[in-house]
């Protein structure tokens, strides 16, 4: 059985790859992230990060998928048969995230229809952790599943399951292409309207005044990595399967670089709206923007529904196109999340691409109702958290080191990429992922690791973050050593197609 499916044109690619790119990490990450880490100075050390590892390893990624012509197992023990297991576990770091990215999805879609009429009331924390959620006193007490909270979820896993049974082209390449244009529209509406409300000035001089000291932290570089790496999707081996699915003569060098500027572009975007809203906000309440700032779920599903409430009207609108923007930027990274697994199992087990996706589809639904249930939202937060360092951040960095000193295939895999591109690689991009990455991320992961150990992560209990982080981080590893050691019953690494 061969990978025969490809992308219907080099734009597919390009709009898939920009779909996953762009997801929840732009809308409700990059504001907070550059607000935090200097304002406008932010900008210096979020481009090297993209230059110095965003960028080289966005292009790696390509070249592994596009030469290896395989899943991401597959094209890694193609550079060197070792190497298969690195493979599976960026695989199932991918399958982990995608459990619980549907429910924010989820969360995002109730929240679109909440806005009508602005249903969570002016005690917006109240309504999410409690109404809404039914969240627990601590991460051990499950309660029950919450089916308010798991219905919409369904929905939107339903639907990622006719996209995937769809294929590459028909599903993926045509959902993107129809969600990301709309996407972009509503971003830009938003971020029209976010900047000309009264207060928004505050929130933009917040954002982007520079504070250059805070060049001299070195969290502010670690910062600016880590949010370069989510953001790209990168160590998640989507890369590596989408390139796979490019013609032979495709242009690697160029589509990336369109890619990885489209996704920064609309980082930026939603950092203007966000900031504008905030101002906004603050203005009303008579506050500093310092004071109602936040990210992540905080930010999405308590602060703004503040902002709706104090909309000078049409305040339903403007909040189905803010969780409008989620649900869609979220549900075409999710269903890159999805391709990974369902192309290696595939190829691994020589099953149709049916039973792949019934497989993948089928465990990861069973595994997203746990985030359903009373202390969901506790148990999403710590998997959530590990897997970003320990699966995204420290995968990147066994793989340049892996494919860069054991197996020295950077050099062979820069030929590739300009035996087929228009813009020529040249050494440095070689002299960047043997040298300059693997340095930066050693330090990061070190520095992480050290934080970890000296204040438990979010106040949770021991226990907890062993379950859910640390031995869990280790049971990924472990199973993508154990997956490595059957025999492809699909297309073998060997077998050229
Ligand atoms: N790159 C995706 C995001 O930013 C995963 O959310």
């Amino acid at each position: 059985m061969e990978q025969k499916e490809q992308w219907g044109s080099r734009w597919g690619f390009i709009l898939a790859a920009v779909g996953s790119a762009v997801g929840l990490g732009n809308i409700w990450r990059y504001p907070y992230v550059a607000y935090e880490n200097g304002g406008g100075a932010f900008l210096v050390p979020y481009l090297i990060a993209l230059f110095t590892a965003g960028i080289p390893i966005l292009l790696l990624e390509y070249a592994i998928g596009h030469k290896g012509r395989g899943s991401t197992p597959q094209s890694l023990a193609k550079l060197s048969n070792k190497f298969e297991w690195l493979g599976w576990w960026q695989v199932l770091v991918s399958f982990v995230i995608v459990t619980y990215y549907m429910v924010i999805i989820g969360w995002a879609a109730s929240y679109a229809y909440f806005s009508i009429g602005t249903q969570w009331g002016n005690d917006t924390e109240d309504f999410f952790m409690n109404q809404f959620l039914h969240i627990s006193d601590d991460v051990w007490s499950f309660g029950g599943i919450q089916w308010n909270v798991l219905l919409p979820v369904v929905i939107i896993w339903v639907l990622a399951y006719f996209i995937m049974r769809r294929g590459i082209q028909k599903g993926i390449e045509v959902a993107s292409r129809i969600l990301l244009p709309i996407l972009v529209l509503m971003m830009v509406l938003i971020t029209v309207r976010a900047v000309t409300l009264p207060g928004a000035t505050e929130g933009l001089d917040v954002l982007l005044t520079p504070d250059f000291s805070k060049m001299l932290d070195p969290s502010v570089w670690a910062a600016a990595y880590g949010q370069v790496f989510f953001s790209l999707s990168l160590g998640m081996s989507i890369m590596i399967t989408y390139a796979s699915y490019l013609k032979k003569n495709s242009d690697l060098s160029n589509s990336g670089l369109i890619a990885a500027f489209a996704n920064s572009g609309f980082e930026f975007l939603s950092a203007i709206a966000v900031f504008g809203a905030l101002g906004f906000l603050a203005a009303q309440q008579g506050v500093s923007v310092d004071e109602v700032v936040s990210q992540g779920i905080g930010l999405a599903f308590v602060v703004f529904p503040n902002i709706i409430n104090a909309f000078p009207g049409f305040n339903a609108f403007f909040g189905i196109m803010f969780f409008g923007c989620l649900v869609f930027a979220g549900f075409t990274s999710a269903i890159s999340l999805l391709q990974p697994g369902i192309a290696a199992f595939q190829q691994k087990f020589g099953i149709s691409h049916k039973a792949a996706i019934n497989w993948i589809c089928g465990l990861g639904f069973l595994v997203t109702v746990l985030y359903t249930t009373n202390s969901g939202l506790m148990v999403l937060d710590i998997v959530d958290h590990f897997i970003n360092i320990f699966g995204i951040l420290f995968s990147a960095f066994i793989s340049v080191i892996l494919v860069g000193w054991f197996a020295k295939q950077l050099r062979p895999l820069q030929d590739h990429i300009n035996s087929v591109s228009d813009i020529r690689i040249g050494s440095w991009w070689v002299v960047v992922l043997r040298f300059i990455v693997p340095v930066v991320l050693g330090y990061i992961l070190i520095q992480y690791t050290i934080e970890e150990v000296a204040k438990p992560y979010g106040g949770y209990p021991v226990s907890a973050l062993i379950t859910f982080g640390y031995a869990f981080m280790v049971l990924l590893l472990v199973a993508g050593f154990v997956l490595q050691r059957g025999s492809w019953k699909g297309l073998s690494p060997d077998q050229d197609n």
